[in-house]
């Protein structure tokens, strides 16, 4: 005879595609009934309309159907209400902590923290804080994350802000050559450590603290705790906004992030070709199930200009609108490929100060308006 422990593990073979943890311990399994041969499972996914309901779905019958005796598996789905999903992620968050410290055992000890609780680590993250967190996201590398995030550092001063930029990319750290600031990390008198200032801007980079050319190996498991540092250990000053320089990537970066910093906006980084495009919904879905708020979608690379109003389409087109239209946010802009963007970040001035009446420099400025709009709301 089948008992509800014995469905019970088996459903702890059911992974979320997404967020990697099983469904038990994500809180998904709200009920579990047996009546002779039959199983009747009642699941809760953590966002209405989840793309991924249908494999959910397919991997509990399969599962539960593995075991003795069981001939019909039904499964009803539901969508968890923010009680359930507060709980799902706390727990996902948990299990990674747990794992973590498993993995680093016997090396650096990982960091043990419940939940969220990011207000304890600055008073940039309390609740009263007027600081705007914006987190820059791409699914992948390489689509101009980086670029998109010291423009518009440097385009949001321009509109009269006080302005920071934490590089949160700690595998591939580019804001200090992005913005031309360099030099080990200085602590002032409370030992903290004091923000690189370039352009009026104050930044904070894993630069800060590797010597020359020193590769950084850390794996993922170090980013909540580098992230914690940045916040922590750093002398920031009052910020009207805090722009952070994400990693590239889906899963547990992204859930690390919403979980730590619930207060942080995201802005999705993307560019028009359709591959990009696909990667970029997955970092999107993973943040719209943890409640955190995508302000909209900045398209990059979109197209070369090629003189009165003529535009190149170099890697497609349609991708970021697309994006922005599944996600029901808006398309920020689209950011055209121009010498200037890259020789600008490579000098370590960005395209809005060393090629001002630049179309990217204009685009930048108009995407910062809307942006500044949008985030108070
Ligand atoms: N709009 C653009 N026009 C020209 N070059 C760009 C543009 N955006 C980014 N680049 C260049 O593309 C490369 C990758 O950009 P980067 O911002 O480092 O990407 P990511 O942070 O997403 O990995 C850099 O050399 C950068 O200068
Ligand atoms: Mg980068």
């Amino acid at each position: 005879m089948v008992n509800h422990g014995m469905v019970l593990s088996a459903l702890e073979k059911v992974t979320d595609p997404e967020l990697h943890y099983d469904i038990v311990t994500l809180n998904m399994v709200r009920n579990v009934a047996i009546s002779g041969d039959k199983v009747t499972v009642d699941v809760a996914l953590t966002v209405k309309g989840c793309p991924l309901h249908q494999k959910i779905e397919r991997d509990v019958q399969e599962a539960v159907g593995q075991l003795p005796g069981i001939t019909t598996v039904h499964v009803n789905l539901d969508v968890m209400n923010d009680e359930e999903r507060r709980t799902a992620f706390a727990r996902a968050f948990q299990q990674s902590q747990k794992q973590r410290a498993s993995q680093s055992a016997g090396a650096t000890r990982a960091p043990t923290m419940p939940g969220p609780q990011g207000a304890a680590w600055s008073p940039l993250l309390a609740e009263e804080s007027r600081t705007v967190l914006l987190g820059i996201a791409s699914g992948k590398g390489g689509v101009g994350k980086s670029t998109v995030t010291a423009n518009l550092a440097v385009a949001l001063q321009r509109l009269g802000f006080r302005v920071g930029v934490m590089d949160m990319d700690i595998y591939g750290y580019s804001q200090g050559r992005m913005l031309g600031a360099q030099g080990q990390a200085k602590a002032n008198a409370d030992q903290k450590v004091v923000p690189w200032n370039a352009h009026g801007l104050s930044i904070v980079s894993m630069g800060m603290f590797v010597t020359d050319n020193q590769a950084v190996v850390w794996r993922g498991p170090m980013l909540g705790k580098m992230m914690q540092q940045f916040f922590t250990d750093v002398a920031w000053p009052d910020l009207d906004y805090l722009l952070i320089d994400l990693p590239p990537g889906t899963g547990d970066v992204a859930l690390d992030v919403a979980t730590r910093l619930p207060k942080a906006s995201l802005v999705i980084v993307t560019t028009p070709q359709v591959v990009a495009q696909e990667v970029a919904m997955r970092t999107a879905d993973v943040a719209r199930r943890a409640n955190q708020r995508i302000i909209g979608v900045i398209e990059n690379m979109s197209y070369i200009p090629m003189g009165s109003g003529q535009r190149m389409e170099l890697f497609g087109s349609g991708g970021g609108q697309e994006l922005a239209h599944t996600l029901s946010v808006p398309l920020l802009g689209q950011i055209p490929m121009e010498s200037s963007v890259r020789e600008g970040g490579d000098r370590g001035i960005p395209v809005l100060l060393s090629a001002p009446e630049s179309e990217s420099a204009a685009t930048f400025l108009q995407v910062a308006q809307k942006i500044d709009a949008a985030a108070h709301v």
